[in-house]
């Protein structure tokens, strides 16, 4: 925090008024504007929140003209290659990586964690066999509040941290379910002897019939997948669930909130849809169409997106792209799949758009789902599973935000204001009179 001072004058004469500027770590300073209406009766006017931010958090950082990422200082870069989940889950949780014995309490706790009532199957019964797993998973993880009354009280620090390994833990095991009761295969249960990622892909993709040995490639794979889409500042969803939970309301469902919104094409949604527009492009005609794409994406009269490029933040390549596509290199080599031609035609069409003058021109480069996609695809999991498994791994950072803010001394439900340009004051006419 520094003294320094910014001061706003009026062009009607109203007194000048005079608010302090506050520095961070690293990043942009903020002007703490929270005095404004008070002092002048005017609001801010910022809709998407591109010049506005709404907390002070210690958890991550991005710098989108570097196209850096850090979780509590750290690096994603060494992150993704030095640890597992549960130690990143550790970090953005606690505030640091934890010791071999933190680490080995941590993933006792979680496994011991990872099964779930016996009553949750009947909740996916209601559901359609071709329901989409992220309106499934909407449900299931609201649902979860209905069981655990020892930990929904936002404001005890004990409930918050069961509720936290609760969700960390049986997120993998819902997702997994959501998946077998589309395919009308049986539920696997988590096995206390294998890792966090193991286990998912254990329960995703092992059967009651045979014994299943996870590739460890793939599950070193899944795992870093996990790692990358941890947390990242005050995304959509992050914010709603902060949102969300400045009411007071219970983890889980403040998490269901967040899941909900990480749904949208435009945010989690965009990795299964980047690989829907791959199927797509290859059904026209595969690397020799991208032209004609590319040329829909740039007229204005369409509503073409390059799915899995852009960022609000990143106007530079996202460093979490980058780790991804290592990754996808990792799992077609390992699956001898590298030929795989939707790789081929991303990496053609990657090359293509960061070097053609309308993206350049916007800072639009691959975000973390342009290869997510691709290598999940490769992995086992269906497309419209894709954001399920976005969701799994982005419950960490959701809660380590939602924890910040309901310890943060500042912190008052969140309440913005508007620009009214509605109708002005005015009376009913009574229905008969009306012309
Ligand atoms: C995630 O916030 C986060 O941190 C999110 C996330 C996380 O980890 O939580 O990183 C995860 O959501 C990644 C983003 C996934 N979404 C997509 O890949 C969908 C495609 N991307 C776009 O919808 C868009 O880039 C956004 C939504 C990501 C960002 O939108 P902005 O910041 O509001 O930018 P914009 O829409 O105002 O775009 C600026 C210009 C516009 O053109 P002009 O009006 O200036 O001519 O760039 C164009 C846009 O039309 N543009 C694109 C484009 N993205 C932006 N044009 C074609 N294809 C795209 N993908």
């Amino acid at each position: 925090m520094t003294d320094q001072t910014t001061t706003l004058d009026f062009s009607d004469g109203s007194p000048a008024v005079t608010f302090p500027i506050l520095t961070g770590t690293v990043g942009p300073e903020v002007i703490d504007i929270r005095a404004l209406y008070g002092k002048t009766g005017r609001f801010t006017y910022d809709p998407g929140f591109l010049s506005t931010a709404s907390c002070n958090s210690k958890i991550t950082f991005i710098d989108g003209d570097k196209g850096e990422l850090l979780y509590r200082g750290y690096p994603i870069e060494e992150l993704a290659t030095r640890c597992d989940f549960l130690e990143v889950c550790h970090l953005l949780l606690y505030g640091d990586l934890p010791t071999p014995a933190q680490n080995a309490d941590l993933q006792s706790r979680v496994i011991k964690h990872s099964m779930v009532n016996e009553q949750m199957q009947f909740f996916l019964r209601g559901f359609r066999r071709d329901a989409h797993p992220m309106a499934v998973m909407t449900g299931l993880v609201g649902a979860l509040s209905a069981f655990y009354p020892d930990s929904i009280n936002l404001h005890d620090a004990h409930q918050r941290d069961i509720s936290a390994i609760r969700l960390i833990a049986k997120m993998p095991t819902l997702v997994a379910m959501a998946y077998k009761y589309s395919v009308g295969q049986p539920y696997m249960y988590p096995r206390n002897d294998q890792g966090y990622a193991a286990n998912f892909m254990r329960m995703m993709f092992a059967t009651p019939c045979e014994d299943y040995k996870p590739n460890e490639v793939l599950v070193r794979a899944m795992d870093r997948i996990f790692i990358l889409h941890a947390d990242h500042e005050q995304n959509a969803s992050t914010s709603t669930v902060r949102m969300c939970a400045s009411s007071g309301t219970n983890p889980f469902a403040a998490i269901a909130a967040g899941v909900a919104c990480l749904w949208g094409p435009a945010h989690g949604g965009a990795n299964e849809a980047c690989l829907n527009m791959l199927y797509d492009i290859e059904r026209e005609g595969g690397i020799a169409k991208i032209g004609e794409f590319i040329a829909r994406v740039k007229d204005k009269n369409s509503t073409v997106k390059l799915m899995g490029f852009g960022h609000r933040v990143y106007k530079n390549y996202d460093p979490r792209a980058k780790l991804m596509r290592e990754t996808c290199h990792e799992v077609l080599s390992e699956l001898g799949l590298h030929d795989d031609p939707l790789f081929k035609l991303a990496m053609a069409l990657e090359k293509i758009a960061v070097e053609d003058d309308y993206f350049v021109s916007r800072k639009l480069y691959p975000n973390v789902d342009y290869y997510s996609g691709i290598v999940q695809k490769a992995i086992g999991i269906p497309v419209s599973l894709f954001t399920a498994v976005f969701a799994l791994a982005r419950t960490v950072g959701w809660i380590a935000q939602l924890n910040e803010m309901i310890t943060d001394p500042e912190y008052r439900i969140g309440r913005p204001r508007q620009l009214y340009s509605g109708a002005a004051r005015r009376s009913v006419i009574p229905l008969a009179q009306r012309a």
